[in-house]
């Protein structure tokens, strides 16, 4: 068996290295991502696992089915960016690491959540510049709130066991129920009804074209006066223009976005300088005090990448020896 790995990371790498040392597998890296210029070196190995936010298209896909190429393993859970067309034309089976770590998600939703609640980036800002009074940045606390989280895959759950661990009551919605969700009746039947109860809203979904700026100018007008709003899911989710309005009207208290509908290309770059960065609305979410946005890094913790990594190619070797795997996606 010979795995070609496309878009390691330097942090990746040693991770890498110990699981093709402990298998006794070759796997080629490449730094470069998987597109119509890379395709090509993928000629001759038996599988490809690889992690972009940029698209798989239906070239890439049909080069690479091609080349005899129908194990693809991608090391990351989201696979909206992926051709599901050409995935079936090309009968190429596909994986996706789904449970890297939903605990590593889950920690940055609270903690950016308890830093809005505090009001911490306020406070490091006045600090700062030398005012070190209290008022008027008074907190809220989470164990008087009621925190809606939409979904509830293993994302969501780790999240609300860590909302839980705070006290908060918590509702959610979903179209499955969890059953030891629904013993505890914490579902509610719409989102209208989250909207209308939740003093704080989670959002922990995947993107679909049904989803597509769910929140929207609608969506923000049945929520709570003061909602705070938590997304380390997908930017397409939110639209951007209309959290903005629904952020200077009031309606909104705070965000915390680890996600943004324009992120590609622009998260996990360095552009040298606040002034530099190419994306103005991106600009004008980050200058809040009440936003806190970070560049997609939920997933960045050590025990998430090694699991990526070393998950995708388990499932990968799987799908080349046995022709399936338990983490399969269906398209
Ligand atoms: C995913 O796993 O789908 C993510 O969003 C994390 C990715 C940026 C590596």
């Amino acid at each position: 068996v010979k795995i070609i790995a496309y878009g390691i990371r330097d942090d990746e790498k040693p991770y890498l290295d110990q699981w093709s040392k402990d298998k006794g597998i070759e796997v080629k890296a490449v730094a470069e991502l998987l597109d119509e210029s890379t395709v090509d070196q993928a000629k001759g190995y038996d599988g490809a696992v690889v992690y972009q936010q940029k698209p798989y298209t239906a070239e890439v896909l049909d080069k690479l089915a091609s080349f005899g190429i129908k194990s693809l393993s991608l090391r990351n859970v989201g696979v909206d960016n992926v051709d599901a067309d050409a995935i079936k034309r090309n009968d190429i089976k596909v994986t996706n690491v789904p449970a890297y770590s939903p605990n590593a998600i889950a920690e940055l939703a609270a903690t950016q959540l308890m830093r809005l609640l505090r009001r911490t980036n306020t406070f490091d800002c006045k600090i700062a510049n030398g005012d070190l009074r209290w008022a008027p940045d008074i907190a809220d606390e989470l164990d008087q709130m009621t925190v809606g989280v939409i979904a509830t895959g293993r994302i969501g759950r780790a999240a609300i066991n860590i909302y839980k661990g705070f006290g908060a009551k918590i509702i959610a919605y979903d179209i499955f129920h969890n059953p030891e969700l629904e013993k505890e009746g914490i579902y509610v039947d719409t989102l209208d009804e989250l909207y209308a109860q939740a003093d704080v809203i989670s959002l922990h979904s995947p993107a679909t074209k049904e989803n597509e700026h769910m929140f929207n100018d609608e969506a923000f007008g049945k929520m709570k006066d003061g909602v705070f709003i938590i997304n380390p899911a997908r930017g397409a989710l939110v639209d951007t223009d209309a959290l903005i309005r629904a952020l200077d009207s009031g309606k909104v208290a705070g965000a915390a976005l680890d996600v943004y509908e324009d992120e590609v290309g622009i998260f996990n770059t360095d552009f040298g300088s606040f002034d530099a960065i190419p994306d103005e609305r991106l600009k004008n979410l980050i200058k809040r005090e009440n936003v806190l946005v970070t560049p997609h890094i939920a997933f960045f913790t050590k025990t998430a990448v090694k699991n990526m990594v070393q998950f995708a190619l388990n499932s990968n070797v799987n799908l080349i020896e046995k022709g399936s795997d338990e983490s399969q996606v269906k398209f």
